[in-house]
């Protein structure tokens, strides 16, 4: 993808859209169509990947634009049912696109296994014993993921942690390359288990990941020029914005009721490039709020801060992403998605997740600082109110039109103006 920018996407038809995307990706028109035109998923398949399954359930898929991280322009599907999510990113990373786009890096790549004892009457020995015997350990851990090793990951480092009341537990790092790594990871769970209870001369306990996979983050950065945080119709200027910025911020860094509402905001960007691409988001959402909480009290993940061009904004995070495994392997739809991304590692594609995640914040705290967050919201609800007052076809844009103009955003009102557009001679 040479340029994620395009010009009044939104605006087009969806045919006009799909045709618009399989010319950049070169590919013909029917490798989106018949995969998106079934929800991206068919029954079939479906009926291989869960129990019991009566059918597939489909949510929109749309394209967020103007992104580049990293130097490289990236179209990022978004799977989501929320109004407003998808037009908000793009136009946050619009707003970041002129102060150099998203500049992201992964800082590790390992997963966690948990092996935990209970019942350890001598937690000081067994930690002794079990650093003794690390390195047999890690060798017993490497012959339980053959493949991994083989593609250059596996069993990195062993930690020992007496957790108080006989319980203690080892931990043990493994890169799982372009996996999420879950299966991998439970897999040298359950092969270290009886081995690490006799060394700890305790019961052998749980054997299992931890979604709190802080040994695998993503941290991404930005800076938006004062100019672009202005908006004609604005009463305040770019200066003035990025302090109302900082200062929402900086009430979600002491306010965990707050906090838990500003990372809701950044998880509508995540999240939404975690389904579209098939990975895991309760493992997602799981390891992002408990790096939240982890200096004892919730708060923000992202923080913004006024800088002497504008406004700097940072999102650190766990993110346990895969390209390659799991639903990957049989998900039409998530393929299609990682295709349209074009990453070649789980990396690029966790590093543009966090991107989508600080593009959402920056778009809800700036609504949130200047006009508040229902106006553009409803505006963006308003085609969704049409279609349920009963317009059809081009209708749905004209009666949106009429109800926002009106600001009048409710069923009743599009039903009144969806009776005028069709008899206008009765007006
Ligand atoms: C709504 O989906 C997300 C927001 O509530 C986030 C926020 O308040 O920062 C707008």
């Amino acid at each position: 993808m040479s340029n994620s920018r395009i010009s009044k996407f939104y605006a087009k038809s969806l045919s006009q859209r799909l045709a618009e995307i399989a010319r950049a990706l070169d590919v013909p028109e029917t490798d989106l169509t018949s995969v998106l035109q079934s929800g991206g998923l068919d029954p079939t398949t479906a009926d291989k990947m869960i129990e019991n399954v009566l059918g597939t359930y489909a949510l929109p898929f749309g394209l967020a634009l103007n992104f580049t991280v990293n130097g490289v322009d990236r179209l990022v599907p978004m799977v989501v049912e929320e109004p407003s999510v998808v037009a908000a990113a793009s136009g946050a990373a619009l707003r970041i696109r002129n102060g150099g786009g998203f500049v992201a890096e992964t800082l590790g790549n390992a997963m966690t296994a948990q092996i935990e004892t209970h019942g350890v009457a001598d937690p000081s020995g067994a930690q002794t014993r079990i650093h003794a015997a690390a390195g047999d350990l890690l060798a017993m851990a490497a012959e339980a993921v053959p493949g991994l090793v083989r593609r250059g990951g596996g069993p990195l480092d062993l930690e020992v942690r007496a957790l108080g009341n006989g319980y203690l537990v080892v931990h043990v790092q493994v890169d799982c390359k372009d996996a999420m790594g879950a299966n991998l990871v439970n897999a040298v769970a359950e092969r270290l288990g009886p081995e690490v209870a006799r060394l700890a001369g305790g019961t052998m306990g749980l054997r299992i990941l931890t979604n709190l996979c802080d040994q695998r983050r993503v941290r991404v950065t930005c800076e938006v020029l004062s100019i672009d945080l202005e908006d004609r119709g604005c009463a305040m200027d770019g200066m003035q914005v990025a302090e109302g910025i900082e200062a929402a911020s900086r009430f979600a860094e002491i306010d965990p009721y707050r906090a838990a509402t500003h990372n809701k905001g950044i998880m509508n960007g995540i999240d939404s490039v975690v389904l579209a691409t098939g990975n895991d988001y309760r493992a997602v959402e799981a390891g992002a709020h408990a790096y939240a909480a982890r200096n004892g009290s919730y708060g923000a993940l992202a923080t913004w801060r006024r800088s002497d061009t504008g406004l700097a904004g940072a999102l650190e995070l766990p993110l346990s992403l895969g390209i390659v495994g799991g639903t990957l392997r049989v998900h039409p739809g998530a393929q299609l998605a990682l295709k349209i991304l074009g990453v070649e590692t789980a990396a690029e594609l966790a590093e543009i997740a966090a991107s989508a995640g600080l593009a959402s914040n920056l778009a809800a705290l700036r609504a949130l600082a200047t006009e508040g967050i229902q106006k553009g919201h409803m505006a963006l609800q308003a085609r969704s109110v049409a279609a349920e007052a009963g317009a059809t076809g081009s209708e749905v844009e004209a009666v949106a039109a009429l109800i926002v103009e009106a600001e009048t955003i409710h069923v009743q009102a599009a039903r009144v103006a969806l009776t005028k557009l069709r008899f206008p001679e009765r007006s």
